[in-house]
């Protein structure tokens, strides 16, 4: 299972990709209001780090507008996926996109229909947004349920990243599900390391180490 950060904070990233276990980073507009940068700028810095998949978002809602702005944002680098919405001028957009070997992610997907469509369209990632179902009082790891199944019953290639994870149970779930990709805030995934018995564990071992006789 390949393990993205969704943020676009190049520290956070730059940490987790020195630790080894960074796959792939995903952006979107909220987040990059956040840092107070250059979209571009922020791309090629997280692209010159070596990250192999970087999502970044277009903000057009026309198809032409979607289309144009996909070929930019490819153009920055080779590592970029362009993000677009799940609407039908994102369909259209990324049916186009995908035709000229633009890897594509679909996303603000909410239902196991829409994800059918992307994948109908030639999607390279489909992200289904958990955390706001669950918030909704919806089960999205029900979404993820259903979606990877319908993805193996008909051998789409499209792969599953799970977006929206709140917490680390969101990363297990999605893994015993199958799902390719789990997209996480950079509190999560430090999360995923952690755990109280290794950091006491470790207390013990160095303080009995004390008591070994050196030379
Ligand atoms: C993923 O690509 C999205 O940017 C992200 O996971 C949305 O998460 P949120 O619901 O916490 O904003």
């Amino acid at each position: 299972m390949k393990l993205f950060l969704d943020t676009a904070s190049v520290t956070e990233i730059r940490t987790m990709w020195n630790v080894g276990i960074l796959d792939g980073v995903t952006t979107n507009p909220t987040l990059v209001a956040k840092e107070g940068r250059k979209f571009e700028e922020v791309l090629r810095e997280i692209c010159a780090l070596g990250v192999p998949s970087v999502s970044a978002e277009v903000v057009a809602t026309d198809t032409a507008g979607m289309v144009a702005e996909g070929r930019r944002l490819r153009e920055i680098h080779p590592s970029i996926y362009v993000k677009v919405p799940m609407t039908s001028a994102g369909l259209a957009a990324t049916r186009t996109l995908a035709g000229e070997g633009t890897r594509v992610n679909m996303t603000l997907v909410f239902s196991a229909n829409q994800a059918l469509l992307a994948a109908k369209v030639g999607a390279a990632y489909v992200s289904p947004f958990i955390g706001r179902l669950d918030d909704q009082s919806q089960d999205g790891m029900d979404l993820i349920r259903d979606i990877v199944t319908i993805y193996r019953n008909y051998r789409y290639p499209t792969q599953v990243l799970v977006a929206s994870v709140r917490h680390p149970v969101h990363v297990l779930e999605a893994a015993k599900l199958g799902a390719d990709i789990a997209t996480m805030p950079f509190g999560v995934m430090e999360k995923l390391v952690q755990h109280p018995l290794t950091d006491l564990g470790l207390a013990r071992f160095l303080k009995d180490w004390e008591k070994v006789p050196k030379a």
